[in-house]
């Protein structure tokens, strides 16, 4: 059986090794980094590879330039940020391929490191260009791959690359399948799943995935909002995917279990969105007319607290309010505490959930597993292959 080839399965000595990264991180207007934690869990490959003698070329993508040089999206800032986190230099370069790219990679020594510049300044890089394929492989001799936040597209960086070099895993990659791969197996029951965010269309396929596996599947969110109106109730002004609710019955209708889907049975709602808003509590089908539904309530809390208490294995994705706003955060700030009290194995999936919690005060270490995925959790949790993982299974 093909197992994932890993950095451990190669000498890095003296080798100029490609390493693929996803260092797309967040930042606010003046270009400051809000959120590393995408660069501060690929540093065990890139300490590993220097430690081992390697000579290091880093590659990104940052922000969606579609092909063009975009000076807000340079990674500049972000190798100036490898450095503090290395504690050694990182030379930028202001181009992926070229000529002063090569010039520069031969003057590369042993443990040394250079980074490129966004690969999708160029449009062979989602085009998965052979021509920029081939410019980018004749930098290095080896492809490593640690970007698993970027693992669902087939670009020329991250698979392109694996189809004309040696190619490994970094231990990036490795964790996150070996935390997130278990759940698409046989997980330890009582399994439950924790589903929240704005939209249906994004969880069908994590539903439809996790009828057949977990005991519960708990719904809070914009999300429950569907399903609460698909019950025939009122949800006022609230978010509603009003051309889902039959998609929402088809999937309750799905539940193989006696109380397998649970959706919020009381919900905070308000006339405003706001720091200030005046919010009240009322049971899911009662909302007015004129109310939105913001957060679920505390009943909800409760019922979801005992199902967490009991479970071994837990899969979250998605805030269960708008949690963007102090009055509407209680409902995944309290199962946020529930999850992590649990003992349970816990695995946030999906880059928004870990933003979210991270700025309600928890941490990593209280979950079991934070995955570094947006679009790439999200698709692997929902039964689809990731392209640029698959490429380094032999
Ligand atoms: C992400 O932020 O999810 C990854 O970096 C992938 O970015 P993309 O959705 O622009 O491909």
């Amino acid at each position: 059986m093909p197992t994932l080839q890993t950095i451990r399965d190669f000498n890095p000595q003296g080798k100029r090794i490609l390493l693929r990264v996803d260092f797309n991180v967040p930042q606010d207007e003046q270009g400051a980094i809000t959120d590393d934690s995408r660069m501060t869990k690929a540093l065990p490959t890139i300490q590993y590879l220097l430690e081992k003698g390697a000579k290091l070329i880093i590659m990104s993508h940052l922000g969606r330039p579609d092909g063009k040089v975009n000076e807000n999206m340079r990674l500049t800032p972000i190798a100036k940020h490898l450095e503090v986190l290395l504690g050694k230099p990182v030379k930028k370069l202001d181009e992926a391929i070229g000529p002063s790219v090569h010039a520069e990679v031969e003057k590369l020594q042993d443990g040394e490191i250079i980074m490129l510049e966004n690969t999708r300044f160029y449009p062979g890089e989602e085009a998965n260009d052979p021509e920029f394929i081939k410019q980018l492989a004749e930098l290095g001799e080896v492809f490593v791959s640690d970007g698993f936040g970027v693992s669902h597209r087939a670009h020329a960086s991250s698979t392109g690359l694996a189809s004309v070099l040696p190619a490994y895993a970094g231990f990036l990659i490795e964790k996150e399948m070996n935390a997130l791969q278990p759940l698409m197996g046989e997980p330890k029951q009582p399994f439950t799943v924790i589903l929240g965010g704005a939209k249906i269309k994004d969880k069908i396929g994590m539903i439809d995935q996790f009828i057949g596996k977990a005991q519960n599947i708990l719904i809070g969110g914009g999300l429950a909002n569907t399903f609460i109106a698909a019950q025939g109730n009122e949800v006022g002004q609230s978010l509603c995917e009003k051309d889902k609710l039959d998609l929402a019955n088809e999937l309750m209708k799905k539940a193989i279990l006696p109380h397998q889907i649970i959706i919020a049975t009381d919900v905070v709602i308000a006339r405003e969105i706001s720091e200030t808003a005046a919010t009240e509590t009322v049971p899911a089908n009662a909302v007015p007319t004129d109310a939105k539904i913001l957060d679920v309530g505390p009943a909800t809390v409760e019922a979801f607290t005992n199902i967490i208490k009991n479970s071994a294995t837990i899969l979250w994705n998605g805030p269960l309010g708008l949690t963007e706003f102090t009055p509407f955060q209680n409902g995944t700030r309290d199962v946020a505490k529930a999850v992590a009290e649990s003992g349970a194995f816990s695995v946030l999936g999906g880059g928004d959930t870990a933003e979210v919690l991270k700025t309600l005060g928890f941490k990593d270490e209280d979950f079991s597993h934070v995955s570094t995925g947006g679009g790439a959790s999200l698709e692997f949790l929902s039964g689809k292959k990731l392209p640029g993982i698959e490429v380094l299974y032999r």
